[in-house]
């Protein structure tokens, strides 16, 4: 324990796969790159059917692409998975990790596209007693854990609110923002409303959404033209206090009640000096060491499989509460209509 060295392959070779680094760098954004940079792993493959994606993978990280999986099967048997592939492709791909002899799977959001699917992959990994970590990045960020941290204790009163503004589709910068509001309150939904206010006409639509957590926590998911920029920005409206996090999770402003210097009003919120490191550093890393130290000594997974069906889920009753003209949907309800446990 503590000196295993694990093989890893990454199962489709495109951004997160592998793209969005160049180098080795430090602080690697993708799977192979944190294998490439984690000293108890070995990163030995690649698999994508896409011959441009394999030769610059296999360039980049100086190890064999493969057009299929079954070839890639035929030469190693890797203890490592990562899932980068569209979420349709994961519950498949899961299942032959498993069957191959996964010993841990790192699989990219949203979970899966289909609730039953999702719910499928829990099974699976729990009757195998594969872990799965859901690479719902924020979690691993330590500005994020700190905030989250001081939040649940109180630092800012309790909350009354939270507004999320996002783009590019309910799947997939909305089921990070579902798993942020879940993460961040430390509560899990209990109802959604939405609507296809937007009208964008694409397989993942961003939906407006408003919604309730168990707690009794209003939210709203509010979407952008996505033809403008890239965002998903949180603002948390709490009794002594309002966050904000800006650039992507990058940057966290903080504003308290107090005097108003301009008004004739009692309080009003005032920025606050910042007590935040700049947020979403070293993700990559800290998901993979997690992952190990989980499969080593039981850890718990920071972002479990549980958290990815718990997603997964949010952007179903978002789906089913647009075709139903905004009719709340309760997730409890939704997850007992398939016959997973609530
Ligand atoms: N966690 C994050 O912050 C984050 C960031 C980016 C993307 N993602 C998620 O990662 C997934 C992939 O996104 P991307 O932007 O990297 O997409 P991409 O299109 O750049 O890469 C996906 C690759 O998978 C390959 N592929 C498809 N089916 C395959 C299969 N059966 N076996 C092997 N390879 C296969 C494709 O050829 C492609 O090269 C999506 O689900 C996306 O939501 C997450």
């Amino acid at each position: 324990m503590g000196e295993t060295m694990y093989t890893a392959v990454v199962i489709g070779c495109g951004r997160i796969g592998s793209l969005y680094d160049t180098g080795q760098p430090s602080d690697p954004l993708t799977h192979a790159g944190a294998y490439a940079a984690h000293d108890r792993v070995k990163l030995i493959a690649g698999v994508d059917p896409d011959e441009g994606r394999r030769k610059d993978f296999a360039a980049r990280w100086g190890v064999p692409a493969y057009a299929a999986l079954e070839e890639m099967l035929s030469q190693f048997s890797p203890d490592l998975w990562s899932i980068c592939t569209e979420a349709s492709s994961h519950f498949g791909l899961v299942k032959k990790a498993i069957n191959a002899g996964a010993r841990g799977i790192w699989c990219e959001k949203p979970l899966a596209s289909s609730l039953e699917e999702a719910v499928g992959i829990q099974t699976a990994c729990a009757q195998a007693r594969v872990p799965l970590l859901i690479n719902h990045s924020r979690r691993f960020d330590k500005c994020h854990q700190d905030l989250a941290r001081r939040l649940r204790a109180g630092e800012w009163g309790h909350v009354e609110r939270v507004v999320i503004h996002y783009v590019r589709g309910i799947s997939n910068y909305g089921s990070h923002a579902f798993d942020l509001l879940r993460f961040l309150l430390t509560d899990d939904i209990d109802w959604i409303s939405a609507w296809d206010d937007l009208r964008e006409l694409v397989p993942d639509p961003s939906l407006t959404v408003r919604g309730r957590t168990c707690q009794g926590v209003f939210f709203s998911l509010l979407p952008i033209n996505r033809s403008l920029y890239d965002c998903l920005e949180v603002d948390v409206w709490a009794s002594c206090g309002r966050l904000t996090v800006t650039h992507l999770g990058k940057g966290i402003r903080q504003y308290r009640v107090g005097p108003s210097p301009y008004w004739d009003e009692p309080t009003e919120l005032l920025e606050a000096p910042g007590q935040f490191l700049p947020g979403m550093q070293g993700l990559a890393l800290q998901a993979l060491s997690n992952l190990i130290a989980h499969m080593e000594t039981g850890a718990p997974l920071l972002s479990s499989c549980q958290d990815g069906v718990a997603a997964v889920a949010a952007v179903s009753a978002a789906r089913c509460s647009t075709e139903r003209h905004g009719e709340p949907v309760e997730i409890r309800k939704l997850l007992s209509e398939i016959g997973a446990a609530v």
